[in-house]
């Protein structure tokens, strides 16, 4: 499994970076342009009646998509990580919602319990994501809907690999797989990408529907409570595991980090690489650390060439 394909590590990641999540990570990754299109493939009649779980919500950002379209009081919002969850509660349009920790493989409601299913940029954490598919399909109706976002394995040999080795992107073939495989029928799809991004294909929307009551004809025992969930955070661990765990968030935040010039180049220079998509403006977050970028290379470049000079 992948870096940060695992509870505790993905835990310990969000637990610093949800920090600077909602000012550096999504407005770049998953903007609302981004996540307005995935949720506009669900379906929302009767919107005032339909109940909605957010599995994955994190800091709320795609929750708040969600409640332009339903009423807050009909969503619950689940995740594994308090210190996301703490700036879901702090929104107040979220004031309504729902907070319930929890595990996306071993979800704390009954079956048939909800009308509605969303998961946007969590499926990347989950070790068994099948399971995950198949959690997804039991808590809600018959004839409702599930609807997974989530990154495409990226197509240029290097980002694949990268990726590839900090957490999972799965390949557009598997996310119809897990769909198929836990039950859902009438499966459609669109794709999603950042304006700066000349791969169209860089994230997937998907949608299914329950065709019948109770657990996924694929439904397996869901994750031991201990592997499940917060007790990760409390629960000692031996040095060796510790140590793995320390490297792993590391070397997988280090990853995730270097991602992030990346993108804010990306983004200012798009026009001059030729992509004409509409550019979403960057925030004063943004900007700034695009300025510490441009400082951190002109003091490089400055170094090397006084070097070369002596
Ligand atoms: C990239 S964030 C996405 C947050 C939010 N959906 C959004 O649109 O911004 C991924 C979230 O998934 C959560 N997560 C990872 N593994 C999980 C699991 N097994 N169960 C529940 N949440 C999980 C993380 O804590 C994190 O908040």
């Amino acid at each position: 499994m992948r870096l940060m394909q695992h509870k505790r590590e993905a835990y310990w990641f969000y637990r610093y970076l949800s920090m600077f999540y909602d000012k550096l990570v999504n407005p770049l990754f998953w903007t609302e342009r981004m996540r307005e299109k995935s949720l506009d493939i669900g379906f929302w009649d009767d919107a005032e009646e339909l109940t909605v779980i957010d599995v994955g919500s994190g800091t709320g950002f795609t929750t708040e998509g969600i409640v332009r379209r339903v009423p807050s009081h009909n969503v619950t919002c689940v995740d594994q990580s308090p210190h996301q969850m703490a700036h879901a509660r702090e929104k107040r349009e979220l004031a309504g919602c729902t907070f319930q920790l929890g595990d996306a493989e071993n979800l704390p409601f009954d079956d048939d319990s909800f009308d509605r299913y969303v998961s946007a940029g969590s499926i990347e954490y989950w070790p068994d994501p099948q399971r995950g598919l198949n959690e997804a399909y039991r808590v809600i109706r018959p004839g409702g809907w599930a609807l997974m976002i989530g990154p495409l394995e990226p197509v240029n040999p290097i980002s694949k690999f990268a990726a590839n080795t900090w957490m999972l992107f799965p390949p557009e073939e598997d996310y119809f797989r897990y769909m198929e495989t836990a039950g859902f029928d009438r499966i459609d799809y669109t794709y999603v990408a950042p304006h700066w991004q000349r791969n169209e294909r860089y994230g997937i929307a998907i949608i299914g529907r329950k065709p019948k009551p109770g657990k996924s004809p694929n439904h397996y025992e869901a994750v031991a409570e201990e592997q499940s969930l917060v007790a990760i955070s409390d629960e000692g661990v031996s040095l060796g595991r510790g140590l793995m765990l320390a490297g792993r968030v590391l070397a997988g935040s280090a990853a995730g980090f270097i991602f992030i010039p990346m993108a804010l180049v990306a983004s200012v220079t798009a026009p001059l690489r030729g992509i004409d998509a509409e550019p979403e403006p960057l925030n004063k977050h943004q900007k700034v650390a695009l300025a510490a970028v441009g400082v951190v290379a002109a003091v490089f470049i400055v170094n090397r060439l006084s070097r070369r000079r002596w």
